[in-house]
């Protein structure tokens, strides 16, 4: 019987190390190989909240992600990667430690250095630290970059919430111009429309800070006379951020918050000037909107706009399939000069596919292999392993199966991929040097010089399905 230990109690400690400057520079203590248990593993599941991307969704994947490249290439963003963990400050410090994310959200331990480091629960801070720390201010301004990939939050999986998602993003660095918003507003609906999917846009300014303290206060004297209806310890928690109220899912406080006043009538003027330029034009790009009071988002480091992306007929249950807005002050945060505006969007890559799905909307479907390359016998074979290689790096997407050994099984297998040609090699066509290739529509077969091969499907494939050759 194996004993029923778990693996992570059977990993050797490494030795404490010491805290310092120098610390990266010691030896690292040698570390024990893993000793894993005898015999067969009880416990091989994924962990919870994270999922495989399997084969069969592979074509929404690729699908949503050439369409996130071709809408920033045209746009003229540039692909920025930042790792996926960073210092944890910079994150505790950007998204605000008040927040739902810092709270209670993230994946934070302590590396083996004694480093407190994060799994990124969001992209904008990793890459404005980058902007800060490769002097990216001097490069023409605005920067524009985009990513797209996993991110991680501690979040209690459900529908729509995994504990690992992916997200497209797009972030536009060093300009305050309102028209920043509005484009970015834009750049998320164009993604959108090119998907198919019909979407709403919500869009709200949350002012500047002066803005936000009148706003607050005026909210908090709004909620006195409902205090007794509200959870105590609700309201001394957002004492300090009472604006965040607005976006805590509780609906006895949500119903109460409808009468609340609204912040864009505490806007300051400059404030008020800002989002009414940013309104317009958002008209004069003809993309439809929908003001919401309530979109205040669950990130601190925003400043003026703030939106959302609501899939149509959304019900207030639906998850938003994105968010983003402004946020001038992060910059200086990071410390960066302080007049760097910034403004920027993510979209939820799953919500997005499940959404798809549910609407049955078609993407686009990998197309089988071009060719089959069957053989028989074991000359034929290593003939055949060559021509692959050679139809390989002409471009063709060809199949095989080189180990079994009869002609009808292989050309089963043709048949179930939907191949356009079937190319054979017996014993006749090595002695001749020749290949039969069958056109698996109507049957017909010809003998072909194998050296000649690669030109005689060129002219047959590469006219109408040619993309690489
Ligand atoms: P966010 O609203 O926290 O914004 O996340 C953006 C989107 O990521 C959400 O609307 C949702 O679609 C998806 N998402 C978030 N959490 C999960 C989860 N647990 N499971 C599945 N999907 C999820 C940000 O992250 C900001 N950085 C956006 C931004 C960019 N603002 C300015 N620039």
């Amino acid at each position: 019987m194996t004993p029923k230990k778990k693996i992570s109690k059977l990993i050797k400690k490494p030795l404490t190390q010491k805290k310092g400057i120098m610390k990266d520079m010691e030896p690292k203590p040698q570390e024990k190989l893993v000793a894993l248990p005898k015999g067969n593993l009880k416990e091989v599941r994924l962990v919870r909240g994270m999922k495989d991307i399997m084969p069969e969704d592979e074509k929404y994947w690729r699908h949503i992600y050439r369409t996130a490249e071709s809408l920033a290439d045209t746009a003229y963003f540039e692909r920025i990667e930042t790792p996926i963990m960073e210092y944890t400050p910079i994150f505790s410090r950007a998204v605000g430690e008040n927040t739902d994310i810092v709270e209670k959200e993230m994946f934070s331990f302590t590396d083996r250095g004694g480093d407190d480091v994060t799994l990124r629960p969001e992209g904008t801070a990793g890459v404005v630290r980058a902007y800060v720390e490769h002097g990216m201010i001097n490069r023409p301004q605005p920067v524009k970059l985009w990513y797209f990939g996993p991110f991680f939050r501690y979040d209690r999986p459900q529908s729509g919430r995994q504990r690992q998602f992916y997200q497209f993003g797009c972030e536009v660095i060093g300009d305050s111009h309102p028209v920043i918003d509005a484009q970015m507003i834009a750049m998320a609906s164009e993604f959108f429309k090119r998907l198919g999917l019909p979407v709403t846009l919500q869009v709200n300014s949350i002012g500047d800070k002066e803005s936000r303290v009148a706003y607050g206060r005026a909210l908090m004297d709004f909620l006195k006379p409902h205090r007794h209806k509200i959870d105590k310890e609700l309201l001394e928690h957002y004492k300090k951020t009472p604006l965040r109220l607005l976006d805590v899912k509780d609906e006895e406080l949500q119903l109460i918050l409808d009468n609340a006043p609204q912040i864009v009538d505490y806007l300051t003027p400059q404030a008020n000037q800002h989002f009414v330029k940013v309104l317009e034009h958002l008209d004069e790009l003809d993309v439809s909107y929908q003001l919401n009071s309530k979109i205040v988002r669950g990130l601190d480091y925003y400043s003026h706009t703030t939106f959302e992306v609501m899939p149509d007929g959304a019900d207030k249950k639906l998850h938003a399939l994105g968010g983003g807005g402004r946020y001038d002050k992060l910059v200086e945060l990071f410390g960066g000069r302080e007049d760097i505006g910034a403004c920027g969007f993510a979209l939820g890559i799953e919500r997005i596919i499940t959404l798809m799905k549910e609407m049955n909307l078609p993407v686009p479907e990998r197309k089988p292999p071009e060719v089959f390359l069957a053989q028989l016998g074991d000359k034929a074979r290593q003939k055949a392993i060559k021509i692959l290689h050679e139809l390989q790096r002409a471009g063709f997407h060809v199949a095989e199966t080189f180990s079994k050994e009869a002609l009808k099984s292989q050309m089963e297998i043709a048949n179930r991929l939907h191949v356009t040609f079937t190319l054979i090699i017996g014993q006749k066509e090595m002695i001749d040097d020749t290949v039969l290739i069958r056109d698996m529509e109507n049957g017909i077969q010809e003998v072909v010089d194998s050296r000649k091969i690669v030109a005689e499907l060129r002219k047959r494939i590469g006219g109408t399905n040619g993309e690489h050759h």
